[in-house]
């Protein structure tokens, strides 16, 4: 093939024909949507940094959901701020628990859309870490536990999949195993399986008031630098029988992302933090970038990158310009 006899803008001549060799298509199916459930009774505040997002009560995450589901969006994913934390984060693995009388509530109203809950212990422990402090580190083993009553409580109430988000060693096994001990064998793990500590969370912890009180997550979250370790992350979880594995963040991430779907067989998900979301609302309200073609063009990338699945916050946007 060489200029002048071949041509490559002949394929791009017509919108038509763009279509007839466009490679990545971005569905409806392949979104799912985040939500934060509040505590309490006719709550409905926007989170400032994350424009169109909101930390609501019961009633209106019911009507949200319903909301979803008419746009075609298979999934939502759960977070949960509870009325009180405290040092183990006891609100987690409540069968009273914020998270666990909202998946019951939603289960109830929109039975057909995907329930997926975020396993974790930094929105309902006091001082903010994703497990529980000894010596004033997370303590890997005893986390695990608490995680896996956490699991199958979200399970009991309703939950379709659930993922741990934690990056405790082992936790997708003790997962796993308790749901299965627990006539649970049939729910899925979505695990958070590379997750790195990255600065892109900041407008989620505002959304759900989890952030540590003291030092940071970096002695469980991944280094950004690193890439061998993602396979090993993600090898141990594919061991532990994970469903799917996730990348996250994923915009400083796609090559990861790439990475992982030329190496593993399971489904894969992508997730489009907050931080990547705030920036192109605060891009588009300044008038500086156009936000429907900045946001499409963003999530066309993770999946050209290999996502299977995408957690964004854009996903209602998205739906609407895709349709059905
Ligand atoms: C909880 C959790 C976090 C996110 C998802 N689950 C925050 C964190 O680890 O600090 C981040 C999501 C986002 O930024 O959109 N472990
Ligand atoms: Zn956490």
């Amino acid at each position: 093939m060489f200029f002048p006899e071949y041509r490559a803008r002949r394929l791009r001549r017509t919108e038509a024909l763009r279509r007839m060799v466009r490679e990545t298509v971005l569905r409806t199916d392949d979104l799912i949507y985040p939500m934060f459930s509040a505590f309490g009774q006719g709550i409905k505040k926007e989170i400032p940094s994350m424009p169109g997002i909101y930390q609501q009560s019961i009633e209106h995450i019911v009507a949200e959901a319903r909301e979803v589901y008419d746009l075609g969006i298979p999934a939502v994913i759960l977070f949960g701020i509870p009325e009180a934390k405290d040092a183990v984060g006891s609100d987690a693995y409540s069968d009273h628990g914020i998270i666990q009388k909202t998946i019951r509530a939603i289960k109830q109203a929109v039975p057909q859309l995907v329930v997926i809950t975020d396993v974790c212990l930094c929105e309902y422990t006091d001082h903010g870490h994703c497990g529980i402090i000894k010596d004033g580190d997370v303590d890997n083993d005893a986390t695990l536990e608490l995680l896996a009553a956490e699991a199958l409580s979200h399970a009991q109430a309703g939950a379709d999949i659930v993922a741990p988000s934690d990056m405790m060693d082992g936790r997708v096994a003790a997962i796993r195993a308790r749901l299965d001990a627990n006539g649970f064998a049939h729910i899925p793990v979505m695990s958070y399986a590379v997750k790195y500590a990255s600065a892109y969370y900041g407008p989620f912890r505002d959304a759900a008031e989890s952030t540590p009180q003291f030092g940071d997550r970096r002695s469980y979250q991944m280094d950004p630098a690193n890439r061998s370790e993602a396979f090993r992350e993600a090898a141990l979880d594919v061991q532990e029988c994970a469903d799917f594995l996730m990348v996250k963040p994923a915009l400083a991430y796609l090559d990861i992302l790439r990475d992982l779907k030329e190496r593993f067989d399971l489904p894969l998900v992508a997730y489009n933090v907050s931080g990547e979301y705030s920036m192109i609302k605060a891009a588009a309200a300044n008038g500086w970038v156009d936000h429907d073609r900045v946001m499409m063009e963003t999530l066309t990338g993770m999946k050209r990158a290999g996502a299977d699945l995408i957690i964004t916050y854009h996903a209602k946007d998205a739906a609407r310009l895709l349709g059905r």
